[in-house]
């Protein structure tokens, strides 16, 4: 059915397309989707979950999927919806109360949910914010500055966020512990309602719960207690939407800092001079290089690789291609964001690119609303490092890294390194 037309017949006939979610896939997804932007670039495929969804890949596609009403974001408009149910990336979400999260709605309740939570979470409380992810970011080196070598990921860019997003919300110090060892539980084993997983969201859950309650009446200078007051024309959250909110906030804010500050580190290795070209800026006092390079660096090869479930609720063409009612669609960031139809030389890492209106936020009314934090904190992260360790590097073989086969998310699983060791 996709067969392309123009391949000469002595090429390798390229017909069955690349083969998708193994491990070469994982640790390189760009060459398969060079070739589905080309020959397939809206591909039905069977999900290793077995569910079968299109894969969206050119960029003006991507684009035009990700803002289009006809696509919901509700799982029960999946043709088969128990089927969908807990595979919209959050792991325990078949819980009820969960489900009424951002990512998981289409207006009104959405637009109603969303300007509840862009009064509390505004782009002034995370500029606010800043000396704190600075003083985290330092705290975090100091602890292995001196000994010459860490895993980034374990020690680095998966505890940044989570203290970031704990302080932020209100979570009281002695309790940061907890969620570092539920989100490690959920990192590690990754989506599916499984076990230790479950087990994990339940009591995040159950206590980001009791913390609002309490909140409620003891109201502070946090996100919860903003969220608690929110009001838009007499309109609250109720305890319930609070705690829904507070958990995605959370879980959708923490897996993708950790692979933005990981997978960049990784792309800086793998590109020496325009690290270089950073580091001599940063030495320089100047920033702007930083901004536009964190953007690039989300680009290039940034944290979500799928954006999250899409389910027709009216028959649509997207690229050429019939969408049936109740076909889920799953638009591919990573890949609409090295199209050459939209981004000149794609597969360069360029830190000033300065044409880079990229997807890897996303796109439309569900565009990501801690994009601002994501900035400060990827920002803060790669300007401390490449500053405080000048001489960073990989301690292994790039060949030997190992990226997460995750189906939303991509990740390195470990980033060894070495540095002359510095108190
Ligand atoms: C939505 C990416 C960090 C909160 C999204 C979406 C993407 C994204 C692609 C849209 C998904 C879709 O349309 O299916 C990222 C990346 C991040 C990041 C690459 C880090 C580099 C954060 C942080 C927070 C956050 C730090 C909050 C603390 C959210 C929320 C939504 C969202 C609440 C849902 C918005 C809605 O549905 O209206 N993010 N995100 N994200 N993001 Fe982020």
């Amino acid at each position: 059915m996709h067969e392309p037309t123009s391949a000469a017949p002595e090429e390798p006939a390229p017909a069955q397309g690349p083969t998708l979610f193994d491990w070469e896939f994982a640790t390189d997804p760009y060459p398969a989707y060079a070739w589905l932007r080309e020959h397939s670039p809206v591909h039905r495929t069977r999900l290793p979950s077995g569910v079968e969804a299109w894969l969206v890949t050119r960029y003006a596609d991507a684009r035009q999927a990700l803002a289009d009403q006809r696509l919901s974001k509700n799982p029960e408009h999946h043709a088969e919806p128990a089927h969908a149910k807990g595979k919209t990336g959050i792991p325990g979400e078949r819980k009820a109360e969960l489900m009424t999260h951002l990512l998981n709605i289409d207006p009104p309740d959405h637009t109603r949910l969303r300007r509840l939570v862009s009064k509390a979470f505004t782009p002034r409380r995370v500029a606010e914010f800043a000396p704190r992810v600075q003083e985290l970011t330092d705290h975090l080196i100091d602890a292995f500055a001196g000994r010459g070598e860490a895993d980034l990921i374990h020690e680095f860019a998966f505890p940044l966020p989570i203290y970031a997003i704990c302080e932020m919300l209100g979570v009281p110090r002695e309790d940061q512990d907890d969620f570092r060892d539920w989100a490690g539980m959920m990192i590690r084993h990754g989506g599916g309602p499984r076990g230790g997983v479950a087990r994990s969201v339940k009591q995040m859950r159950a206590y980001l719960g009791e913390l609002i309650h309490r909140k409620r009446d003891d109201l502070g200078n946090d996100l919860i207690s903003d969220l608690i007051r929110a009001s838009d024309h007499g309109d609250h959250l109720t305890e319930a939407e609070a705690t829904a909110m507070a958990f995605i906030l959370l879980f959708a804010g923490f897996e993708t800092t950790v692979n933005l500050i990981g997978n960049g580190v990784h792309s800086l290795f793998m590109n020496p001079g325009e690290r270089a070209r950073l580091q001599s800026s940063l030495a320089a006092g100047e920033r702007d290089l930083l901004e536009t390079g964190v953007e690039e660096l989300l680009r290039y090869d940034g944290p979500v690789e799928l954006a999250t479930w899409r389910f027709a609720t009216r028959p649509l063409v997207l690229g050429g291609q019939e969408i049936a009612v109740g076909d889920p669609v799953l638009v591919v960031l990573a890949a609409a964001d090295r199209d050459p139809a939209r981004f000149a030389d794609p597969d360069a890492l360029d830190l000033s690119r300065s044409d880079n209106q990229h997807l890897g936020y996303g796109h439309g009314i569900h565009y990501c609303l801690g994009a601002p934090l994501a900035r400060l904190e990827g920002q803060t992260a790669l300007a401390t490092l490449l500053t405080r360790l000048p001489d960073l590097e990989l301690a292994v073989p790039p060949t030997d890294l190992r990226w997460r086969g995750g189906l939303i998310m991509r990740g390195l699983r470990t980033l060894p390194v070495r540095f002359t060791p510095r108190n």
